[in-house]
């Protein structure tokens, strides 16, 4: 079930409730009005009569005889109450009623049956006749709540009419109040299903609900965290497969340059023994041959090398770091750098040596290019199951407040976090850089 419906279900009920106690005060006080208008005009009513036949008592009128001494039928607009007079038999002499049921049609049957109950509380007045000590027969005196029930459900249908247009209005009111009120979450649901489809430009308007306004907040800076990160990690995906091509073109370019021309260097020298005159000539072009094979040799090395550093299980990380810092400090002689490399680096899975050996490079190749930095401190130590490093740089730094268009930095921390690790940059314009980085050690699977 809908907030919306469930409120106003919630709040119908409550104004049912209060408009039945209002309704039931209302009848209780109608029977309380009905109770107490028949009971004053019966006392009337008794006092009247007993006063006539008090007067009766000396008179010899013939009317004594009828039995109509009363005159009870001018006494028909005395409406609250049925005045009958029964002779000795129990005949009717006379009786002020009037044939008709006036609220028949005006007056709801559930009203009537709610009010009828008032006659039972009301008692029953007889008055045994005695003139000049003959016993004429008996008065009785009925209270007829008839007429006082028309006059009690006009002013309660007024006043059951109010409620119920009191109950529509605020129903009426509730409902359009909360709809309006609810209507950002259908904003919200359409700007989640934005989101959700692919549509990164979502956004939420200000609301004027505080609450409300809030979500809206947080919910677009969260589409703007998710928008970056999402254009980033495509830049990222862009930037590798450039890599990658680039990296295709660079061994094909070698391979045609190094490899093929040796390999043309060879297979001349290899024509040369097969025509040889002598051993002395053969032997000349077979020393050629391995000397170009052996150049061969280290360009396959530098190249497989650069492609992939192996040699982590044989020869460890250690030799790997130590072997990398020093053939970029042939290329960077006026730098001086300290390396320090602590922990026992045996049975960690290589994806986590690689990232360290590629972390490092990244760091020594952005060094190379933009510090032109005096001394350069790299600090890798294992312990406790975590590996930490340090790279500190005292040369130009940066303003790391401007995004980078590179990708070297970026494509670290996508490196670091992906490996459940963290990743910290300091630096500011002159002042070096230093970046933190702990790794936790993942083992040899
Ligand atoms: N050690 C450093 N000293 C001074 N500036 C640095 C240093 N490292 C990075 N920078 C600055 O940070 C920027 C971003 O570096 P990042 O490695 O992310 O990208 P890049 O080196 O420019 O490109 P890529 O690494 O993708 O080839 C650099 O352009 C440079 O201005
Ligand atoms: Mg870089």
């Amino acid at each position: 079930m809908s907030l919306k419906l469930r409120l106003n279900l919630i709040i119908t009920v409550l104004l049912l409730l209060i408009m039945l106690i209002g309704a039931s005060v209302t009848i209780k006080n109608a029977r309380k009005n009905i109770q107490a208008e028949i009971a004053s005009t019966a006392i009337l009513a008794v006092h009247m009569l007993n006063a006539e036949i008090a007067n009766l008592k000396t008179s010899n009128h013939p009317m004594i005889r009828s039995g109509s001494f009363f005159k009870l039928k001018t006494l028909n607009k005395i409406r609250h109450l049925k005045i009958d007079f029964f002779d000795t038999s129990g005949n009717l002499l006379d009786s002020n009623r009037v044939d008709s049921n006036p609220h028949k049609t005006t007056v709801p049957d559930w009203f009537i049956h709610t009010m009828d109950t008032v006659t039972d509380e009301l008692p029953v007045n007889r008055q045994p006749v005695y003139i000049a000590n003959h016993h004429l027969g008996e008065l009785v005196i009925t209270p007829d709540i008839s007429y006082e029930i028309i006059e009690e459900w006009e002013d309660t249908k007024g006043i059951l009419i109010l409620l119920g247009i009191f109950f529509l209005v605020v129903n009426i009111l509730v409902y359009f109040s909360v709809s309006i009120a609810l209507r950002p979450i259908d904003n919200i649901l359409g700007a989640l299903t934005d989101l959700e489809s692919g549509n990164l430009a979502a956004r939420l308007p200000k609301f004027t609900l505080p609450e409300l306004s809030k979500i809206s907040d947080k919910f677009n800076v969260m589409a703007n965290t998710l928008q970056s990160s999402i254009e980033s990690n495509h830049k990222l995906s862009q930037q590798l497969i450039k890599l990658q091509e680039d990296e295709r073109k660079n061994l094909a370019q070698e391979l045609h340059d190094e490899i093929g021309q040796h390999l043309t260097a060879i297979h001349l020298d290899a024509s040369a023994i097969k025509s040889a005159k002598n051993i002395a000539s053969a032997q000349e072009s077979a020393n050629a041959i391995d000397q170009v094979v052996r150049r061969m040799m280290e360009i396959v090395h530098t190249m497989l090398q650069r492609l992939r550093p192996s040699g982590f299980d044989e020869l460890g990380l250690d030799s790997a770091l130590r072997e990398l810092t020093s053939t970029w400090l042939e290329r960077q002689p006026q730098i001086k750098l300290n390396l320090h490399i602590s922990g026992d680096f045996i049975n960690i899975d290589e994806a986590i040596l690689i990232s360290v050996y590629r972390l490092v490079q990244e760091c020594l190749t952005n060094i190379a290019r933009y510090a032109d930095a005096k001394q350069i401190t790299i600090s890798v130590i294992k312990e406790n199951n975590v590996i930490a490093m340090i790279i500190n740089d005292d040369g130009n730094g940066f303003d790391s407040s401007i995004k980078p268009k590179g990708f070297g930095l970026a494509g670290m921390k996508e490196r670091v976090e992906g490996l459940a690790g963290s990743f910290e940059l300091q630096t500011a314009s002159n002042e070096g850089v230093t970046i933190t980085i702990e790794l936790p050690c993942i083992k040899k699977g």
